[in-house]
């Protein structure tokens, strides 16, 4: 008897089925092997470890069977790779210098190494939603690792093939609107209003809270103005309206500072008439169930959650968060025909997703329904010098905007004793980038389960893995080729290259350099895979320091034309390989600093 396929099936492309009429080629590097990733240096360039499971479960030795393997492999992989078995099974490759040169001279552009990244999510529809704030509050520093590393994995999901579906998932409905509209109607300052909406919407709500904790009458009154919203009324839903518009046009301004622009704003509010066929369908299918007035779902088969409820209508009879969540699920499976789907928040609703698609995958088992990809990306905290949640002096959360504006007028300063000499304009363009990109790059480069320090002194630090180093790291290539009188992109390094006028790597520091832009589309692959920008950060960072390695060792101008067409297309790729990485991290970059 065949034993059933392990998932972590052999993937080496040669074994799989129907793959043997398709030779791999080295174009994308990650093609041939969909497993493969890179290795230790000391191992070669990928390492495909496939075997050892595959055997495992097969009974076979694994050695034999990689021996096997590897006879079967294409000569056409065979000339590019030095091949080797390792340890008990696993199989090195390590590409020829040759192979080496070509793969760089065919990567010339952001477009051919997106073509080369595509097939990875070729296709998939997916709905990234992030940001999604709660109305009538200011942004704070809180909000900013959404947003960030929202738009990152948007980004790098699109390059990699993806087709992406930006919805902003605003929390425009609950019970603060109670609140804020018995605040509005009794405790307003319309010149306050006029001056900062945002501002005077907060402190009614600041203000309206604590009365209703004073007095329980004023209690009532929240309440009751929150039904008759719920219930139509004309002056109250206007109302609404109108302190929503006013979130919106703030949100707005921050979001085209950071270039995020979203396809869709479909609110909680939207689902409200969608609401009614979820307690339908979950009753209907034996999911929900009434517990003491409200609705409910229990997991009997989860440690957790067989005790604690998912409840999906209160015993108000109002809806929750886990109603709009769950109108929100069907509304992106059945409208949008998504096949992926991700939300963004920070740890503390871990446990609320838990549920959510816990309870997903049953009702759409039961109704048919196409089951989608479901991934929550959770994050952990920002942390100030003390180690707890960042707060102002006066213990309130830091603004978004004031921690933007810092950055910004921070970097001025370091870029006004960098370059003193540098036009104004010029100068606060830096600014712009280096504060922007710095905060955005302190956010994307720490592994985004566990919290962070935020220290300026730290993210704008030129050394290190931070945006000011890697922001500089381009201008110097910039700057190789302004000297030159080269263009770096459609630059005589290529035309010389496609000339042959470039010889394949040859040195230490030109093969170390070569083998690292070469693992661009592994990394990609694992940091999409993971949706963990910081792989790729990561990754940026180790090949700005290559770099900085092989220009401090190499003179680039070289009597032979082979070895300096070699070194100018090494300068050239690492520049498009560092900048395409970057603006997939939502920076800016400059070309000179
Ligand atoms: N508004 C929520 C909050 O501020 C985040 C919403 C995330 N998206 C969702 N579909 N639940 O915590």
């Amino acid at each position: 008897d065949e034993p059933t396929q392990p998932k972590d099936e052999l993937t080496t492309g040669a074994l799989q089925e129907g793959k043997e009429s398709q030779p791999p080629t080295l174009e994308g590097a990650n093609e041939f092997c969909p497993e493969l990733r890179p290795a230790d240096p000391r191992h070669g360039d990928f390492q495909a470890n496939g075997v050892l499971p595959y055997a495992k479960a097969r009974k076979q030795n694994p050695r034999a069977l990689a021996e096997k393997l590897v006879a079967a492999l294409p000569d056409s992989l065979r000339e590019r790779f030095d091949i080797a078995i390792a340890g008990p099974g696993f199989i090195n490759f390590t590409a020829r210098p040759a192979a080496l040169l070509d793969w760089l001279a065919h990567y010339d552009s952001g477009a051919r190494l997106r073509e080369g990244a595509a097939s990875t999510h070729g296709g998939e529809r997916t709905i990234v939603d992030y940001s999604s704030p709660n109305t009538a509050k200011q942004l704070h520093v809180g909000h900013i690792r959404s947003m960030v590393i929202g738009e990152a994995i948007c980004r790098l999901l699109e390059f990699c093939g993806a087709q992406v579906i930006r919805d902003n998932h605003i929390g425009d409905w609950g019970t603060q609107f109670g609140k804020l509209i018995w605040g509005y109607k009794t405790l307003l300052d319309a010149e306050a209003l006029a001056r900062d909406p945002l501002e005077e919407l907060e402190r009614l709500y600041k203000a309206a809270d604590a009365a209703t904790k004073a007095d329980p009458a004023i209690l009532d009154a929240a309440r009751a103005e929150l039904v008759k919203l719920q219930s139509g009324d004309a002056e109250n839903l206007a109302l609404w309206r109108q302190i929503n518009a006013t979130s919106s046009t703030a949100f707005q301004q921050i979001y085209q500072q950071l270039d995020i622009r979203f396809d869709h704003e479909l609110g909680e509010s939207f689902y409200n008439d969608k609401l009614a066929r979820i307690y339908t369908e979950l009753q209907d299918c034996g999911l929900a169930t009434e517990s003491q007035g409200a609705l409910v779902v229990f997991h009997p088969e989860h440690p957790r959650f067989a005790k604690q409820p998912f409840i999906v209508r209160k015993s108000d009879g109002a809806s929750n968060y886990a109603t709009t969540d769950l109108a929100t699920m069907l509304y992106r499976t059945e409208h949008f025909e998504a096949d992926t789907i991700i939300i963004l928040t920070d740890t503390r609703q871990t446990d609320h997703f838990e549920q959510l698609w816990l309870t997903t995958q049953k009702w759409y088992a039961a109704k048919g329904y196409r089951l989608p990809e479901f991934e929550h990306v959770s994050f952990g905290a920002i942390l100030g010098d003390d180690g707890r949640a960042i707060k102002t002096r006066t213990g309130d959360p830091i603004r978004l905007q004031a921690l933007l504006d810092e950055g910004i007028e921070r970097a001025y300063a370091l870029v006004s004793e960098k370059s003193p000499t540098l036009p104004e304009t010029d100068r606060r363009e830096i600014a712009a980038a280096v504060g922007l990109g710095a905060v955005r790059y302190a956010d994307l480069s720490q592994n985004r389960s566990s919290d962070y320090v935020f220290k300026w002194e730290k993210i704008l630090s030129f050394d290190g893995n931070t945006a000011p180093y890697l922001l500089y790291a381009v201008t110097r290539i910039h700057s190789i080729f302004r000297k030159l009188g080269l263009d770096p992109y459609t630059n005589t390094a290529s035309a010389a290259t496609a000339a042959g006028a470039a010889s394949a790597p040859e040195t230490e520091h030109e093969l170390a350099l070569a083998r690292k832009l070469l693992q661009l589309p592994a990394v990609l692959q694992t940091t999409t895979e993971q949706l963990r920008p910081h792989f790729l950060c990561t990754y940026l960072f180790e090949l700005a320091g290559t770099f900085s390695s092989f220009y401090a060792a190499e003179k680039v101008l070289n009597d032979s034309p082979g070895i300096q067409a070699r070194r100018l297309l090494l300068c050239a790729r690492t520049l498009l390989f560092l900048e395409t990485g970057l603006h997939l991290l939502g920076l800016k970059t400059l070309t000179r600093m």
